[in-house]
């Protein structure tokens, strides 16, 4: 008896669970649409060769209003969406989402970073996104912030406060074309880049990112930068770049970040509304009319509010009284820190004014919440079509409807010679002189002995810093490049003696050198992890420095660092100092600095207390 009352017992559990699974897909299937995709593309429904958006000879606008007029609200909330590419379950979502954008977070690689590699990866994600009914192409964005350093053969330039202290615009606009040379090489065509905060406090630990605490020096390099994305032109696509990050990152302050494992970054920006608009809004408003495309809005929040939910700046100030017509794009995970409700969170978002939202991982909720949104009126159709509208018009800008089969392979241009010459001229102009006693540089080439010591001699992985193939970059000579090191070998004549030991330690046989020089500095590190109240140079290196000197008849300084360190106690007892910043993959350019084949002409851009 109890037997069969069991037997009927896991009966009616089996029952229960059959109706729930069918339940639950039966919802799933009812409550999200997705986009619909073309197994044939000459079928009645998919034919989409004489529509006039795909014809590249009528005007943009027209161009983009008849699409959108096509789009179904899935294919359009689609299309608000930036994918970190590691989040896809699988990449025929990139299709089944129409996904708008997608994009590498720092680290995010193909299994064969090669430039091949990388080309294949993005070129293989587009032909997805193109399988779609209307086939709109998916826009790939990385950060090529100093080089395209996603792939390890690269040339790498000096992080932007090297470039700040060339105060060179030229040369940054060779150093930025030169960058999307190597990204669009790679397929491509959107940089998240250049960084236009106004530096405040170096114990951020993305000091290194902007080009200094100048709001001229910030406005004139990154519109410089800007004008070098646009000088690209070794294929039928226009680059693009993002300014970032509005607005006034970098005003944030120590101990008021909202994340808990912070100090600075995504904190709090305190300033007075007059300082955010003269201090911190020009360099985006010189970006801006220099047509900058897209927007990146900061993590950090003013006056208590998160940037990403400021209706105030994005749509009145940035979109309505600047003027930018291109889209605005959220910033990492940003929209759903907003709120501990997430459909909250990206209802407000959208509704600030953000047109896409770097989710960057959880597009099946996004997609879901934006049909209910739009259902409930809490999203109006005129936002969404306008958020669409500003995305696509950039895209059809970069010719990504029009050039998908393109196929010149530029690949041979990542980590090119001629790219690499001019990063060596942007690291020799980024070096800065903070001490140069009795005219001891340059160096002469013909000196008799030289001692080079320091962690940082030799030592790629310290030149490069912060998002280099990771994000908080790798220490080591892991990747192709000229260490400090091999620089002054290149550079000083075979006949001087030069001996080379990390740690200062030196056979002493009664001759000093007659020059000891010593790299140090910081190992590589990258936002909020970077955040540090301690700014000295580590025991270590003072003590190498102390042996170097007891061997050396003068003594110079080299060093690698993202921001101003504490020397102020030590500098006195050295002859020499150069602050090198994150000079990146050519050393070489420090070495014409030592050795005088190039001029000192860099200047600080932000103020270093000796
Ligand atoms: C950074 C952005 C960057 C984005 C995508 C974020 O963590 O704040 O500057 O563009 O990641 O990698």
């Amino acid at each position: 008896m109890m037997k069969k009352i069991m037997k009927y017992y896991y009966i009616l559990i089996a029952g229960a669970l059959l109706i729930g699974v069918f339940y639950f897909f039966g919802q799933k299937n009812e409550d999200v649409k997705l986009v619909d995709i073309c197994q044939n593309r000459n079928s009645d429904e998919c034919k989409i060769d004489q529509l006039p958006y795909t014809s590249s000879s009528i005007p943009i606008d027209e161009r983009v209003n008849d699409l959108i007029d096509r789009m179904s609200l899935e294919e359009k909330i689609g299309q608000m969406m930036l994918i970190e590419r590691n989040s896809l379950k699988n990449d025929d979502d990139i299709a089944l989402y129409g996904l708008g954008g997608l994009l590498s977070g720092m680290g995010s690689k193909p299994e064969t970073n090669t430039p091949e590699g990388w080309l294949s990866m993005v070129n293989g994600y587009t032909r997805i996104s193109k399988t779609t009914r209307l086939a709109i192409p998916v826009m790939y964005g990385a950060d090529a912030i100093h080089g395209h350093t996603n792939i390890e053969t690269a040339t790498v330039f000096p992080h932007f406060i090297g470039l700040g202290a060339t105060g060179d615009p030229e040369l940054i606009k060779k150093v930025a074309l030169a960058t999307t040379e190597e990204l669009a090489a790679s397929g491509i065509y959107w940089n998240f880049s250049p960084n236009l905060d106004v530096l405040g406090d170096p114990r951020w630990g993305r000091f290194f990112e902007s080009f200094g605490s100048s709001t001229s020096l910030v406005t004139e390099l990154g519109t410089a930068y800007l004008d070098g994305i646009k000088s690209y032109d070794s294929s039928p696509y226009h680059p693009i770049g993002t300014a970032k990050h509005f607005v006034g990152a970098g005003a944030m302050v120590w101990g008021e970040s909202y994340n808990k494992d912070f100090m600075i970054d995504q904190g709090e920006s305190k300033m007075t509304s007059e300082e955010l608009f003269q201090r911190h809004l020009p360099s985006f408003e010189a970006a801006i009319a220099a047509g900058v495309p897209s927007v990146m809005v900061g993590l950090n929040s003013w006056q208590g509010q998160k940037l990403s939910t400021n209706k105030y700046l994005i749509t009145d100030v940035l979109k309505n009284d600047l003027g930018f017509d291109g889209f605005v794009v959220s910033d990492w995970y940003g929209v759903y820190e907003i709120e501990k409700n997430k459909y909250n969170s990206a209802v407000t978002a959208v509704n600030t004014g953000i047109d896409m939202i770097m989710l960057p991982f959880e597009y099946q909720r996004f997609m879901k919440d934006m049909q209910k949104a739009v259902k409930n009126g809490d999203i109006s159709q005129e936002r969404i079509d306008d958020a669409v509208a500003r995305i696509l018009k950039v895209k059809f800008q970069i010719g990504l409807f029009d050039n998908v089969d393109y196929n010149t392979n530029l690949t041979q241009d990542i980590g090119s010679e001629e790219h690499r010459k001019i990063a060596r001229e942007a690291v020799s102009k980024s070096m800065v002189v903070l001490k140069n006693d009795n005219n001891l540089l340059p160096i002469s080439k013909f000196s008799q002995k030289i001692y080079v010591a320091g962690t940082a001699a030799d030592n790629l992985g310290m030149q490069l810093g912060g998002w280099s193939v990771e994000w908080q970059g790798i220490d080591g000579n892991w990747t192709p490049g000229t260490t400090i090191l091999d620089g002054i070998r290149e550079v000083m004549s075979p006949q001087v003696d030069l001996f080379y030991n990390k740690d200062g330690n030196f056979e002493t046989d009664n001759q000093l050198a007659d020059i000891g020089i010593m790299v140090v500095g910081e190992k590589p590190y990258a936002e909020g992890w970077g955040d540090t109240k301690n700014l000295s140079l580590n025991s270590d290196d003072l003590k190498t420095i102390e042996k170097l000197k007891k061997n050396s008849k003068k003594i110079l300084v080299i060093i690698i660092s993202g921001r101003p360190l504490e020397i102020k106690n030590e500098i006195k007892n050295w002859d020499a100092t150069i602050a090198a910043w994150l000079p990146g993959s050519e050393g070489g350019g420090v070495a014409d600095i030592i050795f005088g084949v190039q001029p000192i002409t860099g200047k600080l851009p932000v103020a270093w207390e000796l």
